[in-house]
């Protein structure tokens, strides 16, 4: 512990260490519950507050900091957080999308420059990354993760607490990361948010808590805990989450901080009252409480009472404080508050970096013809409810965002086109038509506006347009807010209101192209039957509509690969591709044979598998070759391929290794993750890649928890996704 704190904490009262671990918010822009904290000064004044989420302004905050800095009786500083998810004031691609590209350095970039923009706005603490892996596509908040696999996700989650932290906290540029939601929240039953998780400990070790993992080592400052119960305890008092794992096993010195009112929440979950809720809460590790004021009004008494003790009041306290220290606040308490960088947010290279990142989180589905690159040239009618909208494209969570600053996608399209192309517009389609739905999905501000015209006065109209049209471009899909918190859907289709559109559209004869925004994997297969091609655009944020034209007309060829599968039809969800085998896997040799896993109305596998994703160039590989088929112990393995670009446009493929392990001592996945490369091919040009595998790779946890390798066969896996591989096996000795 540093002097400073120490004798800090020896002037403190009781009460005052206390107020270090309350959080408020004022309730303006940033309230995900229905409670809001009132009398924010009064209590700072008072020495109760230790931080602050919710106000993105540096006066504001300036003079919020020297309310407890020059009125508070030890002068303390507070911390200043935000959600800042996929950017702050520029607007990045939905962290789901923003996984499709595969690509790391990106992703830290994008995480950087978020740090700039919320420090310009006098913040030093983010909630991000979201690091939750997520198999069900009907939870929406599968939006603010990277997807499905716990390799890619560890990768991503470092990547991004090294863009928000860099290597020096204390820089007036670089913000404390806060990973989130400690744990499991992604496995919310039936995919409805806040529901309850149950699962073996063997499944979390192995699937779900890497990528926390990943980024404590990477040095996050924070960590939250999610909303839900694991094992039976609410996440928030759960003394084997917090301090068996996260501080015993993974050494995590930082402090955590609940989610929002989690502790409050204890009492619906069914573990008594909020004095001794709040109670358990500290003395299993949480260090703050978010916006529930629980410590504030009940640990004294607790502490009176015996039912916590100093020591555990101190120890949360000094977190909390040595965050600060981290953070440089106690040698510069208004080290980020700076009036004069309100000018350095939507510059002019963040803009370029975030188009750049809208064009490389596209995914290609689907390419006939190919009719995609579009051809500059003719007319083109744009059509759908996504095709002319701003309101929509920043994203779920993107609170500093201003839609007014988006490029829509006939914007983008215009912008790329030049004079020579002819674009018609009509809408098509609302959203919805229901105002219930519209109120909650308009909760951030207006997104959804209800077109009163009857559904088909708006088919005819968008019909007219596409009739004298060469080509159509639909770009249909979810509001912005149909994912993201407290948005899960049973249906994971394109929302209903817009299908008859589209069946109306593909029977024009037109080439069809579908542009799709989403926050989730959607089921597709109609539209899939229906559209010569599929770009799958997610929700890009500032720059999505220049993102998106540039891959439409070629500028960029398309290189995202898809982190979460898209099942065929939502009775197939939780549907992943490192799934477990069963004792009776049908292979579909036999289609009429009875005693199978499967359904009996839809195939087992996806619509488009994990990793999957087209270009405009074709990618050839050659034969996979491993240099030993036999290995022992400490060796390495070397499995090449050499991949070839036969089309002509240049262009970039990820290559992806996975392994698999038919025996052990536990049933494991059909097959794992275990790299990824890659390679940017001019045309014409060939690249042997090749992946060093180590007994690393081999890597599982046991029935007892532990973390080994066991000698026998393995199978390495290179391709170009999870269902679209080569295959060979070595044979690995202890
Ligand atoms: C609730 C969400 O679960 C969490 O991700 C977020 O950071 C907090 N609210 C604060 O807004």
């Amino acid at each position: 512990m540093s002097k400073q704190i120490n004798s800090l904490m020896m002037r403190m009262t009781p009460e005052e260490k206390i107020g270090q671990l309350n959080l408020v918010n004022p309730g303006i822009f940033a309230n995900t519950g229905a409670v809001v904290t009132q009398d924010i000064d009064g209590k700072i004044r008072k020495g109760q507050v230790g931080g602050l989420f919710g106000y993105y302004d540096a006066a504001l905050v300036g003079k919020t900091q020297r309310l407890a800095v020059e009125e508070s009786r030890l002068g303390i500083p507070l911390i200043f957080g935000l959600d800042v998810i996929h950017g702050h004031k520029t607007i990045f691609p939905i962290p789901l999308a923003l996984s499709c590209t595969w690509d790391m350095p990106l992703i830290e970039k994008s995480a950087r420059i978020a740090a700039m923009e919320a420090t310009a706005d006098g913040l030093n603490w983010v909630f991000s990354p979201m690091v939750d892996i997520a198999r069900d596509p009907r939870w929406g908040r599968i939006a603010e993760g990277a997807g499905e696999d716990p390799y890619l996700g560890s990768k991503v989650a470092a990547a991004m607490v090294r863009g928000y932290q860099g290597d020096d906290l204390s820089r007036p540029d670089t913000v404390m990361a806060c990973v989130k939601h400690l744990a499991l929240y992604g496995d919310a039953e039936g995919g409805r948010d806040y529901n309850t998780t149950d699962m073996s400990r063997l499944k979390m070790h192995e699937y779900y808590l890497p990528p926390y993992k990943a980024a404590v080592e990477a040095g996050a400052g924070s960590v939250m805990s999610s909303f839900n119960e694991v094992d039976g305890v609410p996440a928030a008092g759960n003394k084997w989450l917090m301090k068996d794992l996260l501080r015993g096993l993974w050494g995590f010195n930082g402090f955590v901080v609940t989610d929002y009112t989690s502790i409050n929440e204890m009492t619906c979950h069914g573990t008594g009252g909020l004095k001794e809720n709040s109670a358990r809460a500290l003395k299993a590790g949480t260090d703050m409480d978010m916006v529930g004021e629980c410590f504030l009004t009940t640990l004294l008494e607790s502490l009176e009472d015996g039912s916590v003790s100093m020591d555990d009041i101190d120890a949360a306290c000094r977190r909390i404080l040595e965050a600060k220290e981290r953070l440089g606040l106690f040698d510069d308490p208004y080290r980020y508050v700076d009036e004069k960088r309100a000018g350095e947010v939507l510059s002019e290279d963040s803009r370029a970096a975030a188009r750049d990142m809208a064009a490389r989180s596209c995914v290609l589905l689907k390419n006939d013809g190919p009719l995609l690159p579009l051809k500059k040239e003719g007319t083109i009618a744009v059509i759908g409810p996504l095709a002319d909208d701003k309101r929509n494209m920043p994203g779920t969570w993107s609170i500093a965002s201003d839609w007014t600053q988006c490029v829509s996608v006939l914007e983008g399209m215009k912008n790329a086109a030049g004079a020579g192309v002819k674009f018609l517009h009509a809408a098509g389609a609302n959203f919805t038509r229901d105002p219930v739905l519209a109120e909650r999905l308009n909760f951030s501000g207006e997104r959804v506006l209800i077109d009163p015209r009857s559904q088909q006065e708006m088919i005819d109209e968008a019909l007219k347009v596409a009739r004298k049209a060469d080509v159509v471009v639909a770009v249909v899909g979810e509001a912005q807010e149909m994912s993201g918190e407290a948005a899960s859907r049973v249906d994971i289709g394109i929302p209903q209101e817009q299908l008859p559109l589209i069946d109306a559209l593909s029977k024009t004869g037109k080439p069809l192209v579908l542009v799709i925004a989403t926050g989730r994997p959607l089921t597709l297969v109609r539209e899939c039957e229906q559209a010569q091609a599929m770009l799958l655009m997610w929700f890009g944020g500032t720059e999505a509509g220049n993102g998106v034209a540039d891959v439409l007309f070629g500028h960029h060829n398309p290189s995202g690969r898809l982190t979460a599968t898209f099942p065929r039809h939502v009775g197939q969800v939780p549907l992943y591709y490192n799934h477990k085998n069963t004792g009776r896997p049908y292979d579909g040799a036999k289609p009429a044979e009875k005693f199978k896993s499967r359904y009996l109305d839809v195939e087992n596998g996806p619509l488009f598998p994990f990793g999957f994703g087209l270009g405009y160039a074709p990618f050839e590989y050659g034969p996979l070759r491993l240099d030993k088929t036999e290995l022992q112990g400490a060796e390495t393995l070397t499995a090449a391929i050499a991949v070839k670009n036969a089309g002509d446009c240049a262009g970039e493929e990820t290559v992806q290794l996975y392994v698999s392990d038919p025996v052990a001592s536990v049933t494991r996945s059909v097959k794992d993750l275990k790299g990824f490369e890659k390679v940017f091919l001019q045309p014409g040009e060939e690249k042997d890649v090749s992946f060093a595998v180590t007994t690393e790779q081999l890597m599982f946890f046991n029935g007892d928890l532990q973390r080994v390798w066991e000698p026998g066969e393995f199978v390495i896996h290179v391709g170009r996704n999870s269902g679209d591989v080569q295959s060979a096996s070595v044979q690995w000795k202890k």
